[in-house]
Formats: structure tokens, sequence, C-alpha cells
């Protein structure tokens, strides 16, 4: 009898992944090797986006989705072993949060959390070389790989970057907002040269909602990625 694999248990194991984000929550079911189940789901971000708030637009998006086995999740700030120590585009309530086991109680499965760019990150590299995530949305996200191993949490964000200002309000939305989009366009090239500097990069990948407003050319070692990799790269975190 021919065997069909798609029968396999192994390949029944469902993952809910939700990207949490400064304006929106997003939320896609995985097979077992990463590939979408489902349609996108996005809700808009509770304001003020408390954790309380947060966990109840993920859970009828879960209900929306299910029904699933685990639950991987990205969220935009520092994250250790499940707890959340820095929200800066969400509320000050989320320092020491226990986001995991939170979430594990309300969804009834385990849940695993990282950063939102190291989970971008996981969707988009090719696991060789220095490979360095950079995401342009409401805040700005980093991630480095070295061979497809994670240098977790890497917080570019709130370094300096230029004229006194940190790379998040050179280059985040309201950065974009304010400064407009030549000006952004401008300091995104020198983030770039910044970026290629510090890190000899093999790779550098750009993803996020506001990579729409690129208009620079960008080298050939610099690879803009669709939004959809924050949620694809929500399978890496349970291998
Ligand atoms: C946070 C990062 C996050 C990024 C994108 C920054 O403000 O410090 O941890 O990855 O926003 O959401």
């Amino acid at each position: 009898m021919a065997t069909n694999t798609r029968t396999d248990p192994a390949d029944r194991v469902t993952t809910l992944a939700v990207d949490i984000g400064g304006s929106g929550i997003k939320a896609l079911l995985l097979d077992e090797a990463g590939q979408p189940l489902s349609t996108r789901g996005r809700v808009e971000t509770p304001k003020p986006a408390t954790p309380k708030a947060v966990i109840a637009v993920i859970a009828d998006l879960a209900k929306a989705k299910g029904p699933f086995d685990r639950v991987s999740v990205g969220f935009p700030g520092v994250v250790r072993q499940g707890v959340t120590v820095t929200a800066p585009n969400l509320d000050a309530s989320w320092n020491g949060y226990k986001l995991a086991a939170s979430l594990k109680r309300v969804l009834g499965r385990p849940v695993r959390v990282a950063n939102d760019a190291d989970v971008q990150g996981f969707g988009a590299i090719a696991g060789r070389g220095v490979e360095v995530v950079m995401t342009l949305g409401t805040g700005m996200g980093s991630a480095l790989f070295v061979d497809g191993r994670l240098v977790p949490n890497l917080e570019l964000a709130h370094h300096p970057f230029r004229k006194g200002m940190t790379y998040e309000e050179q280059l985040g939305n309201m950065a974009l907002k304010k400064a407009g989009k030549e000006k952004w366009n401008s300091r995104l090239g020198k983030a770039i040269q910044a970026l290629d500097a510090l890190f000899n990069y093999d790779v550098l990948y750009i993803g996020g909602g506001n990579t729409k407003h690129i208009a620079i050319p960008l080298p050939a070692n610099v690879k803009v990625v669709p939004n959809v990799a924050g949620l694809l790269g929500g399978i890496a975190l349970w291998k």
C-alpha cells in the first residue's frame, strides 16, 4: 500500500502563528512544514495595548482560526523565556509579564514567544553566514543570525544612530510621518551603510509594513521580505 505522508501524525501538528504589532495583531495557521493552512486574520491593536486587551484579541483570532496544537507568538519587545521584558510601542504593563504562561491558560495549548524581528528573521533567512534583519513598522526591529543560529533580542531600535537620535526615532513609523518619505528613505540608506559597517553581513533582510515606502535602490545583498514572514517564521520556535 502506498504511504500517504499527509496522514503521518506529525504532519497534522498545526501551529497558530501570532504577530503582535503596534498597529495590528495578525494570526495564521501553519502546518508541520510551516506552510499556511488558513488566510491571515488581522485585528487592530487595542488602545491601550495592555496584556489583558491584547490577549482578548488573540483569543478571538484563535477562535476564528482554530483548532491548533500549539502557538507561536512574535512580540514587539524583548522576551526572555516567555516573559516580556520591554514593549516600547504597546504599554508599560508588559514589563515582566508572563505572556507564554497566560496565553497557555487562555488557549489551552503550549505557547512559545519570541521577539517579533527574531520571528520575522526565521521566516526570511537562508541559514548561511551572517544574516541581519531590520523591520520597519510602528517600531524598528532588528535580528542577527549566524549560520541560522539566532543571537536573541538584538535591540538596535534604541541604540544611538545619528543626530542624537536612535534608529527607531529616525526610522520608526512616527519618524516616517514626521520627516516624510524622502528624508526617511535617505536615513534608511544611511542605516543600511551603518549596519553593513558594523556587522559585515552576508545578507540584510528588510521586512515590515513600511517597506512599501522604500524608494531608494538597494545593494544586491539587501533584500526586502514580505510581511507574512513575521508569521511564517513562527514555525521555527518549535524546532
Ligand atoms: C522594540 C523591538 C521590536 C521593534 C519592532 C522596538 O521598539 O524595542 O523589540 O522588535 O520595536 O516591533
